[in-house]
């Protein structure tokens, strides 16, 4: 017989106009340091789905922006189901198309131990792309065990177990549309 899972939302940290006002601002960011190019954004699933999407539609409305804007996914895995990040990171599915050559800016719902994120800078940049940079929504610096770039932050998170917007805690809570800290003492994992 299993447990049964009860979590139970703790407070709101991002509201969705927080994260709506975060997004606007990075947009505006990068409509001006890629104006005119071709930029790939390469969402890292699944937990940039909604950053990547709302990212996206944000630079499309910046007339001076990208010339064009380009969707890609690669899938990576580094929490397995646990709160807390095993510090393996593993690729699960690679690009649709190849990105030699191209402008490429990853998107990341969050940066935390800074694995993931180097790891996909180290391999990406091997592809030689015309460029690589990251936009991530959260910055979480606490537990840093790399040092990695990013070059564009939309808020800095604190030193909590958050969910919602793309974060998830055992595949639930992604589709919350704001940020919220989940009550600790109900994990399981
Ligand atoms: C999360 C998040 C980032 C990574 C950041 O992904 O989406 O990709 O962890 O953590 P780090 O800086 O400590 O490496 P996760 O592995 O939970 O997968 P998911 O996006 O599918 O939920």
């Amino acid at each position: 017989m299993t447990t049964p899972l009860v979590t139970t939302i703790e407070s709101v940290i991002f509201s969705e106009e927080a994260i709506a006002h975060a997004i606007e601002r990075m947009a505006q960011e990068i409509a001006r340091d890629y104006a005119g190019r071709e930029v790939v954004l390469l969402g890292v699933l699944k937990g940039a789905v909604f950053v990547t999407a709302d990212l996206a539609r944000a630079l499309d409305r910046i007339p001076q922006g990208p010339s064009k804007i380009e969707l890609d996914f690669l899938g990576v895995s580094s929490y397995g189901n646990a709160s807390r990040s095993s510090g393996e990171v593993r690729l699960v599915q690679d690009t649709s198309h190849s990105i030699e050559g191209k402008h490429v800016l990853v998107v990341e719902d969050i940066v935390d131990n800074g694995l993931t994120l180097s790891y996909l800078r180290m391999m990406l940049g091997a592809r030689a792309p015309a460029s690589l940079a990251a936009a991530v929504l959260l910055d979480k610096p606490f537990n840093r065990r790399v040092e990695v770039p990013v070059e564009y932050v939309g808020l800095t998170c604190p030193d909590e177990f958050v969910v919602g917007y793309g974060l998830d805690y055992q595949e639930r809570y992604r589709t919350l549309p704001y940020v919220a800290k989940l009550r600790a003492e109900t994990f399981t994992a």
